[in-house]
């Protein structure tokens, strides 16, 4: 039975004099709402500090993709915004004991609200084109989500490297209920590959918000076929 597919539009292409409008206008289409954290070290770009994610109002749950060199650091951080996931690259956090002490320490920041309910925070981690999922095996058992980049972070806007779609297959037919995140050159045409190789959650940026009608254009992304 197919596992449902969220949405991911990332904001990093969206228009930032109107991030409130733009915010707005996928809302009632989205699943949840990446935030693309970079620190220009990590990857050659800067994006999203805490300080301009905190000033972010939604209703959707919030997705931060930690591209950064110290992950552990900036994880601490965005928990203070009681996130719905966060995922750190496999690449910044070389070490199996580190890998799991930042799974571990992600999940431990779930938020206890007023009824005592706590609201569990996801931990994910993801690995970039070149990097092999054998580098993950260590983990790969134990995280949340996996994210599998389909173009080298750092930029919206760039092609689809269909070569990852291999990652894709493979990480489904080991973990049946594994929720798998791809993201990059993600559109009406590339969205199909990814959900046919078993993805179930699909991050979008210029394809979303370079569309006139973005309903229809995360709705497209929804179809396999
Ligand atoms: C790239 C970011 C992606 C990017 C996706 O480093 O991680 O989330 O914003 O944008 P598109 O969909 O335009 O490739």
């Amino acid at each position: 039975m197919a596992l449902p597919v969220l949405i991911a539009p990332s904001i990093l292409s969206a228009d930032m004099k109107r991030l409130p409008e733009e915010i707005k206008s996928i809302e009632p289409f989205a699943d949840w709402l990446q935030i693309d954290v970079m620190d220009g070290r990590f990857v050659p770009n800067t994006a999203f500090p805490l300080t301009q994610v905190q000033t972010i109002r939604t209703t959707l749950p919030l997705d931060i993709h930690l591209m950064v060199e110290q992950p552990a650091e900036y994880a601490r951080e965005f928990l203070s915004l009681h996130p719905r996931n966060i995922t750190f690259h496999a690449e910044a956090v070389r070490k199996t004991d580190d890998r799991r002490a930042l799974l571990q320490a992600i999940r431990k920041g779930g938020a206890t609200d007023t009824v005592g309910h706590v609201r569990r925070v996801t931990a994910g981690i993801a690995i970039n084109p070149p990097t092999p999922l054998s580098d993950i095996a260590d983990v790969l058992g134990e995280v949340d989500l996996l994210l599998v980049m389909s173009v080298n972070p750092g930029f919206g806007g760039q092609a689809f490297i269909p070569s990852v779609l291999e990652k894709v297959i493979e990480a489904r037919r080991k973990h049946p209920a594994l929720m798998i995140q791809m993201d990059g050159g993600i559109d009406a045409s590339t969205a199909p590959l990814c959900i046919r190789a078993g993805a179930n959650n699909l991050v979008s940026g210029n394809f979303i918000f370079r569309a006139a009608d973005r309903a229809k254009a995360i709705a497209s992304l929804r179809s396999s076929v």
